[in-house]
């Protein structure tokens, strides 16, 4: 008989690599994919460390989880991620039901991990960092049936130490996974399928880093575009700091590569800049999106912005909301600062009284809502390619998918054309009408 493992990913596309790679070691050792956690004889919850609202999310549905434990009956349940290798003694105490708790580094002993659970009677705990370099990347070779996109990791870790992050603490030392495992498993995923790869790192930019013989981040872009087969090229995340011209180069030299750039400027004000420790100044930052817009100019540009960091003044918030009107960014995420034990920045004064953390996050993201609404609008009437991913979310008859520059367009087919599978083709769209957040367009065209 076979156990159903369901997994629940919390927090980030490395987290959702993470989840494909426990669903794919586990199916390997005998388990089968569930659909819920209802009917699961194991369910994973893998974790987010990164604000103190993922976390707390945790213990939420930990306490939902555990009314399906009841009577020692009910599915085995482990937490994983950031949460797991920060806290496992805290989430222990608050959910003894808890069976297995366990880091990243661990996933490649999972079905063992799980045989101690089945043979012992308190949970198991495999939390620990290993050494650098120890634990090898696994290869990811598990696709879902007829999947289209699929992240590659290409190194682990952080080495930054930004000083409000987790990341580093959470997830270790920078390690970068061998370009030839990298291009192999980009190949193996294309030949089943795949379409568009996100090539994944906390900072891709110093890929390759001490270990010598490899390619820099660059030259690994210009492998990867090349394999045969492939029909779109992206990665997150960078930092401005090791943001190169080289790098920027290849928006217009690959052409696989999708004009789509995230490049995190976390603040406006050089004194908060030099407090997270980021490194580098608004200017310095302008210069290099200066730098892209002239050598690619049809690049969007996302970013990451936080609110509230300690000591944030008013003066300090205006100048992130200057460089709003500065850079002006196609998208951005934006968070209220959260202190995170164990970072440096929790050692200062979280100042920021919440309500003024608040008002400055809404400030920021009405305005920039208005900006990513005129970026959209230079879409109209231009007809653009779109990889369709599967079915729009509110209309079941019309396809949903995504703009080399990452925008979500809806698309109907042409009036009187037999419907079509278009799940996983490439179309061409003429764009009819810009939304808030999406473009709605016809097909033009054939599929390819
Ligand atoms: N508080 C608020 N936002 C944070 N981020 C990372 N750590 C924190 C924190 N302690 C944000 C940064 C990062 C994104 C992934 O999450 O903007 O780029
Ligand atoms: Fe965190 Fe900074 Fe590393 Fe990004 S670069 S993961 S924000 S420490």
């Amino acid at each position: 008989v076979y156990r159903r493992v369901y997994v629940r990913t919390y927090g980030c596309q490395m987290n959702e690599y993470d989840s494909a790679l426990m669903l794919q070691v586990l199916e390997e050792a005998g388990y089968l994919a569930a659909e819920s956690a209802e009917e699961a004889d194991l369910v994973i919850l893998n974790t987010c460390s990164v604000r103190q609202k993922a976390e707390e999310k945790v213990y939420s549905d930990l306490g939902r989880l555990k009314a399906l434990k009841r009577n020692g009956a009910g599915p085995r349940i482990a937490v994983a991620g950031c949460v797991a290798r920060h806290r496992a003694e805290q989430i222990l105490a608050a959910a003894p039901f808890v069976d297995l708790v366990f880091g990243p580094d661990a996933i490649p002993n999972l079905p063992q991990l799980m045989e101690r659970v089945e043979t012992g009677a308190d949970p198991v705990l495999a939390t620990g960092i290993p050494d650098r370099d120890q634990t090898p990347f696994l290869a990811l070779s598990r696709v879902a049936p007829r999947q289209v996109s699929a992240f590659v990791t290409v190194m682990r870790g952080c080495d930054r130490f930004c000083t409000y992050c987790i990341v580093p603490y959470v997830r270790g030392r920078e390690v970068s996974r061998p370009s030839d495992a990298v291009l192999a498993e980009v190949a193996g995923l294309v030949g089943r399928g795949v379409r568009e790869v996100t090539l994944l790192g906390q900072n891709v930019n110093s890929y390759g880093r001490g270990h010598a013989g490899e390619p820099d981040f660059p030259t690994l872009l210009d492998r990867v575009d090349a394999v045969p087969g492939l029909d779109r090229l992206r990665f997150v995340t960078s930092h401005p700091h090791d943001c190169t011209p080289a790098l920027m180069e290849r928006f217009a030299s690959l052409e696989r590569l999708c004009e789509y750039f995230h490049l995190p400027l976390q603040a406006g004000s050089d004194a908060v800049l030099a407090r997270m420790n980021r490194r580098y100044t608004a200017a310095d930052y302008l210069e290099k999106v200066d730098y892209l817009r002239r050598i690619a100019p049809r690049v969007h540009l996302s970013s990451d912005l936080i609110v509230g960091f300690p000591g944030e003044t008013e003066e300090d918030f205006a100048r992130t909301m200057e460089m709003l009107e500065r850079v002006r960014f196609d998208s951005l995420f934006s968070f209220k600062y959260s202190p995170r034990e164990g970072t440096r920045a929790a050692d200062l004064p979280d100042d920021v009284p919440e309500e003024v953390k608040l008002r400055r996050l809404h400030e920021l993201q009405a305005r920039q809502d208005e900006l990513s609404f005129q970026s959209l609008q230079g879409f109209q009437d231009r007809t653009v390619e779109v990889l369709v991913e599967g079915t729009s979310k509110r209309d079941q008859h019309e396809w949903m998918g995504r703009t080399r520059s990452n925008v979500v367009v809806n698309l109907a087919e042409p009036q009187g054309s037999p419907a079509v599978d278009l799940l996983g083709r490439l179309v061409d769209v003429r764009i009819e009408r810009i939304h808030r957040h999406s473009l709605h367009g016809v097909m033009v065209g054939s599929p390819r």
